[in-house]
């Protein structure tokens, strides 16, 4: 049974990814910011029996990545899925409608960096032995196309796009450095989403993203570590 790692568990596509994985027989550890108000995780939790683990996990508490790694060093873990993120203050309307130009707010800023860019790092330090204890590790970090300095046509939203673009550097030096331990990195768009980040009016599903991006990760060979791909596989300019 393969074991998968996902970050931000709780709900929208973090919690489709539990629920998909979980479903298709993987050893799920689903962690979660607040385990005692994440009612549809403990729901899967208790349906799966064991085979999915729910762990209480900020991801601005650097030392609480170490204490979860150190739990799990007997586990070899297949695939690290860094899907918690965070927008801005004040959510999208904030960030694109008024551009947010001459009122950055650069401790929010830096909040969202932690969670975006520091928080991915920082878990690929603490997770490496379990990645590279497995025969094909693979190391995958859901970014965005707004995180894509060649897409960007729109504007506005500074933080998250930088954030964005920060983690999919980190990442590309990443899949060089951890190479040679035969890990696989990846950074995936998973499309415009209905979640509570996307909104209602987004173009698609959780079920539909999740389902996309489990088939790109399926089939990431070592020939491809450093790519950035959308939910359907297409290849995105940094
Ligand atoms: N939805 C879209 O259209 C879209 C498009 C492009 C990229 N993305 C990316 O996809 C990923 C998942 O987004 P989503 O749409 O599922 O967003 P979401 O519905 O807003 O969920 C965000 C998740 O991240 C968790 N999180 C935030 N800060 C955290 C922290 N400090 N520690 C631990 N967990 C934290 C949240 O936990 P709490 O419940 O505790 O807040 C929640 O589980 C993000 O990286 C996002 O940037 C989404």
């Amino acid at each position: 049974m393969p074991t998968v790692l996902i970050t931000g568990a709780n709900r929208g596509l973090g919690l489709e990814f539990a629920l998909q994985y979980a479903a298709d027989g993987w050893r799920v550890h689903a962690c979660c910011r607040n385990p005692s108000i994440a009612s549809d995780l403990a729901e899967l939790a208790e349906g799966a029996k064991g085979q999915v683990v729910v762990h209480r996990l900020d991801l601005c508490d650097f030392s609480a990545v170490d204490a979860l790694a150190d739990e799990l060093s007997s586990e070899p873990i297949d695939l690290l899925l860094n899907n918690a993120g965070v927008y801005t203050k004040g959510g999208y309307a904030a960030a694109v409608y008024d551009k947010a130009f001459g009122k950055s707010d650069f401790e929010d800023w830096e909040k969202v960096f932690r969670v975006n860019a520091f928080a991915p790092m920082k878990m690929a330090e603490a997770f490496v032995d379990h990645l590279a204890s497995t025969e094909q590790g693979k190391l995958v970090t859901i970014s965005s196309d707004m995180g894509s300095i060649g897409l960007n046509s729109t504007g506005g939203s500074y933080s998250y796009r930088s954030s964005k673009a920060a983690v999919n550097c980190l990442m590309r030096s990443l899949s060089l450095d951890l190479a040679e331990k035969g890990i696989i990195v990846a950074l995936l768009h998973p499309g415009w989403v209905s979640t509570d980040m996307g909104g209602p009016d987004a173009d698609i599903t959780p079920q539909t993203s999740v389902s996309g991006m489990r088939g790109v990760i399926e089939s990431l060979k070592p020939g491809q570590t450093g790519c950035f791909k959308s939910y359907q596989g297409k290849t995105l300019p940094w």
